[in-house]
């Protein structure tokens, strides 16, 4: 070092201790030094901490519920946070996180949920450095399944091998058992520093189990090569519980050899505004030669005047858009449960002069003779304008032009296209191998991975499909 620059060094120290001096008495006198004021507002205090993002994967709507609620609640108690859907943060909205909860369903056969397909793709097929991030993470599974949780676990792991620590281990929750709930609540506390005002629990998802009666019972499809498919027609015995278009039903069992009453959910074909639940449900018939436990108890078991317990799910994926949307719908079997519902709501909307958009069914079985299920209803609609077109495949037919639905999204590839143009949102009800997985398949094909990607994050395709 030199003279000179030891002289210059000595010179800004002085200068620094000099104003360091003048400005500590300004600072109190003023109280309002304007660069301090603004470093203070950038720390996170308890009162200006950052919003807490939760992030949730939901199929049926119940991690939707839970992260909506729980945002509500902490937000309610002063911890600012917000949900959303994985669909709908990108790689730049985590690594910009240092906090996070994630609430994670798994579906199908281990699956993610439709509307963190695009998280799946978009964000967890890169590598990302997510050190900065500290987070908690609620699985919801139901061990019935074989891949148990299987969604919930892989993006825990991707997120630890993206560097992201988290502040406790990954809690589990099979079905909705209260205890696990519990623990994520007491994590949730000690995670955000802050006591949780209600429980989180929704209380949507808490209805009780209601008793019903089963007033009429009919096959719909006598003489079908297939099984028959039982229309059940139910009349609460308490005032119901109101529920909307792409609900589903939560049917209780009895089951004589362990006693345990086992549960099996139907898409509610009806709304409250008729006084009934109606199911669609299709008999199961087992290897040995035995019926399904609920279709066999539904179809046969159950006496005409006999008493079930049943409760509504609130499924808030499947639930319709305006009813001026053009809508889409597409299904086979006892997927026609859930379309009809939508479209039931729709002539509801007629009915009471409202506007409503044009609506196109696309519905596959396998013979126009036995098959052609609801038909005088859907001829109905097609004459009061609640259904603009109606498409069925028939597969057994030699003579049909498509012997599947989903062939009808190559065959009319320009309308759908057209319909799709015109804000027309697409739902599919009923079964998820063979049907949705050709119909999703022939989607991407007709209108383009990036377009059916969109609309999945706009919430204009959903899926009810088992
Ligand atoms: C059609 C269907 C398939 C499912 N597949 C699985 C599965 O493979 N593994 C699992 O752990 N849970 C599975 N579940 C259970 C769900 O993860 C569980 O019910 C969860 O609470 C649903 O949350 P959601 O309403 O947010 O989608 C499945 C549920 C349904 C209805």
């Amino acid at each position: 070092m030199t003279v000179d620059s030891s002289r210059w060094i000595w010179a800004a120290f002085a200068c620094v201790v000099w104003l360091s001096l003048w400005i500590r008495p300004m600072r109190k006198k003023l109280g309002t030094w304007q660069p301090a004021r603004g470093i203070a507002r950038r720390l996170p205090t308890k009162e200006h901490a950052p919003s807490l993002l939760i992030g949730y994967a939901s199929q049926s709507g119940f991690a939707a519920l839970l992260a909506e609620d729980l945002a509500r609640n902490l937000a309610a108690g002063g911890h600012p946070a917000h949900a959303r859907s994985l669909h709908s943060l990108s790689a730049l909205d985590i690594s910009k996180a240092d906090r996070m909860l994630f609430i994670v369903s798994t579906t199908g056969e281990g699956d993610a949920p439709d509307n963190a397909a695009a998280f799946v793709s978009r964000v967890m097929s890169g590598t990302l450095n997510l050190q900065q991030l500290r987070y908690g993470f609620l699985a919801l599974g139901d061990s019935s399944y074989a891949n148990f949780c299987r969604f919930g676990r892989e993006l825990d792991a991707w997120l630890i091998s993206a560097g992201a620590i988290p502040a406790f281990s990954r809690i589990e929750v099979d079905g909705a058992r209260a205890a696990a709930l519990d623990m994520w609540r007491q994590a949730v506390e000690r995670f955000t520093d802050h006591t949780l005002a209600v429980d989180p629990l929704p209380s949507r998802q808490a209805v009780l189990a209601q008793r019903w009666v089963l007033v009429r019972r009919e096959i719909l499809n006598s003489g079908s090569p297939g099984a028959p498919i039982h229309h059940i027609v139910l009349r609460p015995k308490e005032p119901a519980v109101q529920w909307q278009a792409g609900d589903v039903a939560r049917v209780w069992i009895p089951n004589n050899s362990d006693d345990m009453p086992m549960s099996r959910d139907y898409t509610l074909a009806s709304l409250p505004q008729s006084g009934y639940a109606e199911l669609m449900v299709r008999e199961v018939l087992r290897p040995d030669g035995q019926r399904g436990l609920g279709s066999g108890w539904l179809g046969h078991g159950l006496a005409i005047g006999g008493e079930l317990r049943m409760e509504i799910r609130y499924n808030r994926e499947f639930h319709g858009p305006e009813a001026t949307i053009p809508l889409i719908l597409i299904g086979n079997g006892t997927g026609l449960a859930g379309l009809i519902a939508h479209l039931e709501a729709r002539a509801l909307a007629q009915q009471l002069g409202q506007p409503i958009g044009p609506a196109w069914l696309l519905f596959g079985e396998r013979t126009c003779q036995f098959d052609a299920l609801c038909s005088e209803r859907l001829e109905g609609w097609l004459a009061s304008g609640v259904l603009t077109r109606l498409n069925r495949a028939f597969s057994r037919d030699a003579e049909a032009s498509a012997h599947y639905v989903q062939d009808f999204i190559g065959l009319y590839r320009d309308l759908l296209q057209h319909w799709v143009s015109h804000g027309a949102a697409v739902y599919v009800c009923g079964q998820r191998e063979g049907m949705a997985s050709g119909v999703d398949a022939a989607l991407r094909q007709a209108l383009g991975e990036t377009l059916l990607e969109q609309l999945t994050i706009k919430g204009r395709y959903r899926r009810d499909v088992y």
